[in-house]
């Protein structure tokens, strides 16, 4: 807005104010250079408070608007978050943050204003002075007979009509400072690095001198395999243990895989690798043999499908929100939500047609979960990342929900993070993450017999605790 409000009126005044200063002193100098002489007297303090006042104004003028960034955010977040802070009667604690916020800006808004005032001051009286000096001083020579009337009249008209183009020098340089400073948030965004489109991983890969590994026992290029991966998240404070280290997983074609770990154990930053929403940092991932930094991330995003542990709709219709997982119409539709055991879309007041409200917040928590599933089956995938998809169902649907999903498992390479036995008997084996490492691989009753942290993780039985705490 700033950018554009600059475009449209400083910048056109600039020039055309400059360039009636420069041709009217012009004029004014061949008229009588002496009065002339007088009139610029002024213009070398003006340009040093314009300097002085630039400086400081794009320093006040990038304070508020980070401020108004601050402010927005606490708006934005009181509005979503509305039902927590009712819930919790935080209302008060909110809204004084509002207010020390919005004092904080008015106190800069403040400042500029002030700053533009000492230099409106400066910039409008000195060149009146200076009119004036020449107004006595061309009045005495007139008298002296050295200067015609008519000159002199002609010479202070020509003043007076720069008076307005000096004057506004003023706020067209504080709006031409508001606007490069936005220039400069606007950039440091559009200047964020662009993610690398391939083989960066396997760059950086080579570069850690990871070794080519043989040791999987079938055949590497089939399926979903996880080849010493680490990895940290960037923005990690420096010495920090990485959130994963030497992860070697290898998920058959066909095959799913439910992984299982303490909360906090970085699952769902496991999973978040695969459609590379975050890169590796050393290591690599495979699909069906193929280096997922070697292709593009749209053929990656196509051939892997995803589902959060925050399933997020957005405000279109029920049918709309499911398709943009893929799939081509009514059929794929109906497939999907009949999977995800969501066919309460159908009872909606517009059937699949009907709009979810932003963020999908008019439905259950578990209708959005299953809307999330849904969206993720629906274009029919070789590769299927859920990550806990069933934890706001109950029981009985949940059971159907993994009875349909089974079904759709079958042909689907399948990387599902589990919390719940149930959940866990729907894969085929289990990988269970413990302090960042794959610590076991096996059947769920296999590691329940042999495995006391998976045991202890799955039943919460206090004689496997026990086994586990020796
Ligand atoms: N964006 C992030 N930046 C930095 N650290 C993060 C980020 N996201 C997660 N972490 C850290 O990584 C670790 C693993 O988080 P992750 O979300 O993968 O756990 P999880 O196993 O999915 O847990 P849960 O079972 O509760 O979902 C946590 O210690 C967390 O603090
Ligand atoms: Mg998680």
């Amino acid at each position: 807005m700033l950018l554009r409000m600059f475009l449209a009126f400083p910048l056109t005044f600039l020039l055309v104010n400059g360039v009636t200063i420069l041709v009217g002193v012009s004029i004014m100098l061949v008229q009588d250079w002496t009065l002339g002489l007088v009139i610029l007297v002024p213009a070398a303090p003006v340009l040093i408070t314009c300097v002085v006042f630039e400086k400081r104004y794009s320093g006040a003028a990038r304070r508020a608007q980070d401020q108004v960034g601050d402010l927005t955010t606490v708006v934005e977040e009181s509005v979503l978050g509305i039902r927590i802070i009712k819930g919790f009667g935080r209302h008060r604690s909110q809204a004084r943050a509002f207010r020390e916020l919005s004092g904080k800006l008015r106190g800069t808004e403040l400042h500029k204003a002030r700053l533009l005032a000492t230099i409106l001051g400066v910039i409008v009286t000195l060149p009146e002075l200076a009119i004036g000096a020449a107004l006595v001083l061309g009045a005495v020579r007139v008298a002296d007979g050295s200067l015609s009337a008519g000159t002199l009249v002609a010479f202070l008209s020509t003043a007076l009509a720069l008076r307005w183009p000096v004057d506004s020098i003023g706020f067209l340089l504080a709006m031409s400072q508001e606007a490069a400073t936005a220039t400069e948030r606007y950039f440091e965004v559009m200047d964020a690095e662009e993610e690398s489109s391939a083989s960066a991983g396997r760059r950086a890969a080579g570069a850690m001198g990871v070794p080519p590994l043989e040791r999987h026992d079938c055949p590497r290029e089939h399926g979903l395999v996880f080849e010493n991966v680490s990895f940290r998240y960037p923005d990690a404070p420096a010495g920090s243990p990485p959130v994963l280290h030497g992860i070697d997983l290898h998920i058959r074609r066909g095959e799913s895989l439910a992984l299982v770990g303490a909360t906090g154990s970085g699952k769902t930053t496991l999973t978040a690798l695969v459609p590379r929403l975050h890169e590796v940092t050393s290591g690599r991932i495979t699909l069906d043999g193929e280096d997922i930094t070697e292709m593009s991330r749209e053929e990656l995003r196509s051939r892997v499908a995803v589902a959060f542990e925050e399933p997020t709709l957005f405000s279109a219709s029920v049918g709309e929100n499911v398709l943009m997982g893929g799939g081509a119409g009514a059929d794929d539709l109906g497939r999907a939500l009949a999977v995800a055991q969501a066919d309460f879309a159908h009872a909606l007041p517009q059937g699949v047609d009907t709009q979810v409200g932003e963020q999908g917040l008019s439905l259950s928590g578990g209708q959005r979960q299953r809307l999330a599933l849904a969206r993720a089956v629906v274009g029919r995938p070789d590769f299927l990342v859920l990550d806990d998809p069933l934890s706001a169902l109950d029981v009985h649907t949940e059971a159907a929900v993994e009875a349909a999903l089974r079904r759709v498992l079958a042909d689907t390479t399948a990387l599902i993070v589990a919390h719940r036995p149930s959940t866990v008997l729907l894969a085929d084996r289990v990988a269970l993450l413990s302090g960042g490492r794959i610590t076991a691989v096996g059947t769920h009753h296999e590691l329940l017999r042999t495995h006391p942290e998976y045991a202890h993780l799955m039943s919460g039985d206090p004689a496997a605790e026990q086994e586990y705490q020796r």
